[in-house]
């Protein structure tokens, strides 16, 4: 079984001195987890319930409802595009299709150079500039081909 390194265990002990509750640190001791790891699967919820004294279900019910939680390995860059309302009437499904093109890969897959993994997402909270995406947790909006092309050619 997989193991969460000392440091990130340390990390995880200095965080939860601030939080009375072990298990409201939740969300934030998943990320230095995702940090460590690049995804939380079934091994990483393990290890975290045990270490917060969870039932891995419970684990499985927060991973599973967050799209900010990878459940594989995934590129060194996630691109998530919103197909929500917004978006969706602003031409979102023609920028989804423009990306799947592009990069040669189906939503929730990684290039085969590992650079992206793209994937779709609900209302990224960013309608005004619909449609929308975000990279690596950065809002890109008013997509259009052409301005893909120039963002992804940026990002390294
Ligand atoms: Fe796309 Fe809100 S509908 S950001």
């Amino acid at each position: 079984m997989k193991e969460i390194s000392p440091e990130a265990k340390e990390k995880i002990e200095d965080l939860l001195k601030r939080y009375p509750v072990r298990r409201s640190a939740l969300l934030e001791v998943l990320h230095i987890v995702q940090q460590e790891w690049g995804y939380i699967d079934e091994e990483g919820e393990e290890a975290v319930a045990s270490l917060l004294g969870l039932e891995p279900v419970q684990l499985h019910e927060v991973v599973s409802f967050y799209s900010m939680y990878e459940r594989r390995p995934a590129g060194r860059h996630i691109i998530r595009v919103c197909r929500n309302l917004s978006c969706t009437l602003m031409g979102a499904e023609p920028i989804i299709t423009y990306l799947k093109k592009k990069l040669k890969v189906e939503e929730g897959e990684t290039t085969e150079d590992g650079k992206f993994t793209l994937e779709t997402a609900e209302c990224l909270g960013a309608c005004e500039l619909a449609p929308v995406m975000q990279i690596d947790g950065e809002f890109y909006g008013n997509l259009t081909p052409e301005k893909i092309d120039e963002i992804l050619e940026r990002i390294k």
